[in-house]
């Protein structure tokens, strides 16, 4: 049995450990390491680095991306991408969709993981069909998450429906770690059972149970697994990429890993941890085993988001009543799973409800338009007179929202005119509007610069 591992250390170990500040020129010098490590893919985009590099870190995404296919050729690079969603936080149409899909494979992207928050599988669909029209490999993620709406039954039901869809596998996604071993071993098994796909199982660590779950989920049959290398491994982050290969192999497993590429990569990445312990963006906190999650189903970007939320406005000490308002908000929502824009909306709306002291007095423009159904259809009921008061008379939406949607592309391009110096800063625009018209000038500035310099050099 051959058993595959997707390395999470530039996309999801980095985001998930140090809010995704990992500058491009800081890993450039492993890659052409890593392209040699035999990994079955390596998550290097998508999630929250796009926005991170136009935000923090004055840096051009697609440029990235491009850098990065240059010297991993060998490697098939993915992506984390959010259905209807792309990487922002609301619904994009379809032209937008499809346009962002043809542009990340045409910059480098081999294996776009697409996944939907509440499972909505509406909102994944068209996001789909055009990453297999480029000739990309599609994987369809399904958002995991314990409720009483969610059932292994429901699960399967789903895995055959991206099945049928057209995806070339299935993710099990389990963004809050807390996928127990044997909840693992049944759903893998029974996913197995149903499709002819491979099983890909993503998970973290912050409750402790990761990696007995994967080893579990390896014996029911999964075909790949997310890890990340060990020094960024553990904590909110994925297991360890050395420790599985070296267990799984012991158990008799083909794993087709240079354990002295492993060792480079890792030795590579040990300073740049330190540095980043060393100057407060990597908090020791986030590295350790947090059992509340079990309780709370807090997903690891959203602890250390709620923590530094209530740290900015001097409210740390009511963590703990933010904790035991969050699943009371997310029953109230219908058991949405707890991953991006869900967890930042339900952490949000818990931590404005204990900081009022009275719930929903203040709702937020987000958790409104999901009760109002912009967001597709909430995994179980939604309370009632919650989505009244949220509603205020209007009527709710019921068809898949980017129907709704005109079609924004050419239309942003135009308006855009030579702010913009390609389509992929138009998508760009679309995306982070404030955050991408700051960047481009910035980089007018520096490019101005370089040329005022060069000329003078002459
Ligand atoms: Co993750």
């Amino acid at each position: 049995m051959k058993v595959q591992f997707t390395e999470t250390v530039l996309r999801d170990a980095n985001q998930s450990l140090i809010a995704t500040r990992l500058p491009f020129d800081k890993f450039a010098p492993i890659l052409e390491t890593m392209n040699r490590a035999g990994y079955y893919s390596v998550e290097c985009w998508g999630g929250a680095t796009f926005d991170s590099c136009l935000r923090f870190l004055n840096e051009d995404p697609w440029e990235r991306l491009r850098k990065i296919k240059e010297k991993m050729p060998d490697t098939k690079l993915q992506m984390l991408l959010r259905g209807q969603n792309l990487l922002g936080y609301k619904h994009y149409p379809d032209d937008v969709v499809r346009k962002f899909v043809q542009l990340s494979v045409a910059n480098g992207i081999d294996i776009i993981r697409i996944f939907d928050a509440l499972n909505d599988l509406r909102n994944i669909r068209v996001a789909v069909e055009e990453t297999n029209r480029c000739g990309a490999h599609a994987s369809g993620a399904i958002s995991y998450t314990t409720s009483p709406v969610h059932t292994l039954e429901n699960y399967v039901a789903l895995a055959k429906e991206m099945e049928n869809m057209g995806v070339g596998s299935i993710c099990i996604k389990d963004m809050a770690g807390v996928m127990a071993p044997q909840e693992a071993y049944d759903l893998v098994k029974a996913i197995k059972g149903a499709v002819k796909i491979p099983v890909v199982v993503h998970t973290h660590c912050t409750t402790g149970l990761a990696f007995m779950t994967y080893l579990k989920a390896v014996e029911a049959g999964a075909d790949v697994i997310d890890t990340a290398s060990s020094c960024f491994s553990g904590g909110t982050s994925q297991p360890a990429t050395e420790t599985l290969c070296y267990a799984l192999r012991q158990l008799g497993y083909t794993i087709d890993l240079n354990d002295k590429v492993l060792k480079e990569v890792n030795d590579f990445f040990k300073p740049i941890r330190a540095e980043y312990i060393a100057n407060g963006t990597l908090n020791p906190t986030v590295l350790a085993t947090d059992t509340d999650a079990l309780n709370y189903q807090i997903p690891g970007g959203m602890l250390s988001n709620l923590i530094s939320q209530l740290k900015a406005q001097n409210a740390l000490d009511r963590l703990d009543e933010v904790l035991l308002e969050t699943p009371r908000v997310r029953k109230d929502l219908g058991y949405p799973p707890l991953v991006t824009p869900m967890s930042q909306m339900v952490g949000v709306q818990a931590a404005t409800n204990v900081l009022i002291g009275e719930r929903y007095k203040n709702i937020s423009k987000e958790v409104k338009a999901y009760l109002r159904g912009e967001y597709g259809q909430a995994p179980g009921p939604i309370d009632r007179a919650l989505q009244e008061k949220a509603l205020d008379g209007e009527t709710p939406v019921t068809c898949r929202f980017a129907d709704t949607l005109e079609d924004a592309f050419e239309k942003t391009k135009a308006e855009l005119g030579d702010k913009a110096s390609c389509d992929e800063d138009v998508l760009s625009y679309i995306a982070f509007p404030q955050v991408a018209e700051k960047f481009f000038k910035e980089r007018e500035a520096r490019r101005e610069n370089c040329v005022k310099y060069s000329i003078e050099a002459m």
